[in-house]
């Protein structure tokens, strides 16, 4: 699929921009601060509903202005669409398709992007949250009616934490709390966690391959790249096992290791069991839960383990490896979704490139140049042209003070 036409409305630094998109690459170049990566966080927004860069959509709104629209036309199997989102600070976003009015999740998942910008470093080197959203993305991306699921998800986390916390201190002042409305809320939770902890770990094993594959690639090294999925109903206490790779002191084989990671995936494919399990380690770990106030188990508390060779790579990958390794999560993600046939034709997403070539040394460059040549579209940013691989030719566009000009 591609873009053939954008537009922005009180979008970040734009008040209003009209601008025609060509299939293949789109190279918007201009110095700092001119509106570059605004303009593809808009793209990328239509297609996930949030933004690479905050996590409130109200810094998305340009100042001073009440809501913004982005408006796209798709063209997928050569047949065009027009979707529309507005976004109004506070509130619920609000959809068009076609020009007429539709429930936002009809719109989700219709226009698909892999964004890789240079925040992205932080699933290598972030917290486990970092990771945790961008396995739901994509997810949700193959699954759209998983948005549903994670936010049940977090309302019941919320509702559960709150009474976690006033029955702690009910019980810290003396008085017996009623347990009764907890349990109630447990089933609730393992009911919803059961549904992500299974889309991810199903997740996980489809995209394994695609990210090994990616590594050697980009790195022109000997994979070694591996991504495992550690669910926190895994352990006794809610702190995910640290896998294979950290095991070595006990004198377990790599292979043995391996192969208990392997069996513990299976197990978590099986959502009815997996809820089972999540409503068992609440009930090991309520006491704990009561004393501090917080949720131990549950897929908020998991983790995307990446790999390299024997070592995490958070905290152990030199700073290039992480960068090989981020690319590697985001072109195993294009080509898992290029690759998804459920979506049906041309599922093939836009490939966005905010800011990353400057970033790479000059064979890095090259190859991630040659990767995503082929792709249906690719919109690329940098400050200057040069940054811009000869092998990615395209349309140029220049970018100055929020006003765009095809060169
Ligand atoms: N909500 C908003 N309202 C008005 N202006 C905004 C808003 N959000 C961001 N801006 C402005 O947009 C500009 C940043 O634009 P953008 O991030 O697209 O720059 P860029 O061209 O990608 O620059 P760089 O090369 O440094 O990455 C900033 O000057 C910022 O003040
Ligand atoms: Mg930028």
């Amino acid at each position: 699929m591609y873009l053939s036409d954008l537009a922005l409305d009180d979008f970040r630094s734009y008040d209003e921009l009209v601008l025609a998109l060509e299939p293949g690459a789109n190279a918007f170049i201009g110095p700092n601060g001119q509106g570059k990566t605004n303009l593809v966080e808009a793209v990328g927004y239509l297609s996930t509903f949030s933004s690479h860069r905050v996590a409130a959509d109200a810094a998305l709104v340009r100042q001073g202005s009440t809501g913004a629209v982005v408006r796209a036309k798709v063209i997928r199997g050569g047949r065009p669409s027009v979707v529309e989102l507005e976004i109004v600070a506070g509130q619920a976003n609000r959809a068009r398709l076609n020009r007429s009015p539709v429930r936002t999740r009809e719109v989700l998942g219709l226009v698909r992007t892999v964004l890789f910008a240079p925040e992205d470093l932080e699933l290598v080197k972030g917290d486990p949250g970092t990771r945790r959203r961008f396995l739901d993305d994509l997810a949700t991306l193959l699954s759209p009616r998983l948005a549903g699921v994670r936010a049940e998800y977090e309302k019941v986390l919320r509702q559960r934490v709150a009474l976690l916390k006033s029955a702690g201190a009910a019980a810290r002042r003396g008085s017996k709390p009623d347990l009764s409305t907890l349990d109630v809320w447990d089933g609730q939770l393992a009911a919803a966690g059961a549904q992500l902890t299974n889309a991810r770990a199903r997740l996980v094993g489809q995209l394994r391959p695609y990210v090994a594959q990616a590594y050697e690639r980009v790195s022109s090294a000997a994979s070694g790249a591996r991504i495992d999925y550690r669910a926190s109903i895994d352990s006794a206490d809610g702190v995910p096992d640290p896998g294979p790779e950290l095991l070595g002191g006990t004198g377990a084989p790599a292979d043995e290791a391996r192969e208990q990671a392997a069996e513990r995936e299976t197990a978590l494919l099986d959502e009815s069991a997996v809820r089972e399990r999540l409503i068992e380690a609440m009930a090991r770990v309520r006491e704990k839960e009561l004393e501090r106030g917080v949720a131990l188990v549950g897929p908020h508390r998991d983790e995307l383990a990446l790999t390299l060779g024997t070592l995490p790579a958070r905290g152990f990958a030199s700073h290039g490896e992480s960068w090989s390794y981020a690319l590697a999560l985001k072109i195993g993600s294009y080509e898992l979704l290029r690759d998804d046939e459920a979506f049906g034709e041309d599922g093939e997403p836009i490939l966005i490139l905010d800011d990353v070539f400057a970033e790479l040394d000059t064979s890095r460059r090259a190859r991630l140049a040659e990767m995503v040549a082929g792709a249906q579209q690719v919109l690329i940013t940098a400050a200057v042209a040069e940054d811009v691989p000869e092998a990615l030719q395209g349309a140029r566009f220049s970018v100055n003070a929020g006003v765009v000009n095809r060169d």
